[in-house]
């Protein structure tokens, strides 16, 4: 049997600082491969505006492919603390509804575990936390699928540090790790740390796949702006990291990566910072 099934995982686009030139190179790769779904994990906006939520809006409703959303932690109000605490979820739900889609996969199943608060008693806010909640809703998610459909979990955070310059310090990381381990589970797709990886994750209760996907902003860490194209063909997921420099997936992974995997600069261009966060932004991911 030669039928597989493409899935285009995406993340950190961070509209308000997003790569135009990568975008559109997504949307011409949307195009020609026709994923049968786009999974996107968080941090859509730069600052929760709502002119950011309306440029993701636009670019998402105009891909040929449907698309699933998850919230990561730009993606609550920065500036109105007020909303913040009370709506939290508002701007993005607002836009969530606008771009999602159904998405009809051949025995996956794709279910959201949030990892993001609008507060958390300790500094600073951008890092994972697990509410057993939130932790509850995704299991009972995957214990109610059909027997043999296999959950790909879509989170914001990292489950636990994978080595990348960026880190999530996802509390409760460890022990969602360890309950999905005893269910069937395909991976964990999540974003956030701006860098790719595919890690197996040994728990006591059996190894559980952790992958990453690199960004589509322009706020790079140690890798060119890149997002996963996942295939599935019933046994086994592949995953290849697309950028645009043609850097190799194992050389954009963290684990072999390289300490700067960027492309080699042409003589007399001025060097880029790797870093482009504006100087007043606080440096999170
Ligand atoms: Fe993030
Ligand atoms: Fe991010």
């Amino acid at each position: 049997m030669t039928d597989t099934t493409t899935i285009f995982h995406l993340s950190d686009i961070h509209f308000g600082l997003e790569d135009c030139g990568a975008l559109e190179w997504v949307v011409r790769e949307i195009d020609r491969l026709r994923p049968a779904a786009v999974a996107i994990t968080g941090d859509l906006t730069m600052r929760a505006r709502h002119r950011e939520f309306a440029a993701a809006t636009q670019w998402i409703t105009a891909l040929s492919a449907p698309v699933t959303v998850e919230v990561g932690n730009h993606d609550m109000p920065y500036f109105n603390l007020y909303e913040r605490f009370t709506q939290p979820y508002k701007r993005f739900e607002g836009m969530e509804q606008l771009v999602e889609r159904e998405i009809d996969l051949p025995g996956i199943k794709i279910v959201p575990l949030k990892t993001v608060r609008r507060w958390q008693p300790r500094w600073p806010w951008s890092k994972g936390w697990i509410t057993p909640k939130a932790l509850a809703r995704c299991l009972a998610a995957i214990d109610a699928l059909p027997p043999g459909v296999r959950a790909l979990v879509t989170a914001h955070h990292p489950l636990r540090e994978a080595g990348t310059k960026g880190t999530a310090l996802t509390r409760n990381g460890t022990e969602a790790l360890h309950e999905l381990a005893r269910r069937n589970v395909l991976g964990v797709l999540t974003g956030h740390v701006h860098d790719p990886f595919d890690i197996m994750e040994p728990t006591p209760s059996g190894p559980v796949r952790m992958i990453g996907a690199g960004t589509l902003s322009r706020r790079i860490r140690s890798t060119p702006a890149s997002f996963n194209q996942l295939t599935w063909d019933g046994a086994k997921l592949e995953v290849r990291v697309r950028n645009q420099e043609d850097v190799s997936t194992p050389d954009m992974q963290i684990g072999t990566v390289p300490e700067d995997a960027m492309p080699p600069r042409t003589p007399g261009e001025p060097v880029a910072p790797v870093n482009q966060v504006p100087a007043a932004d606080p440096p999170v991911t």
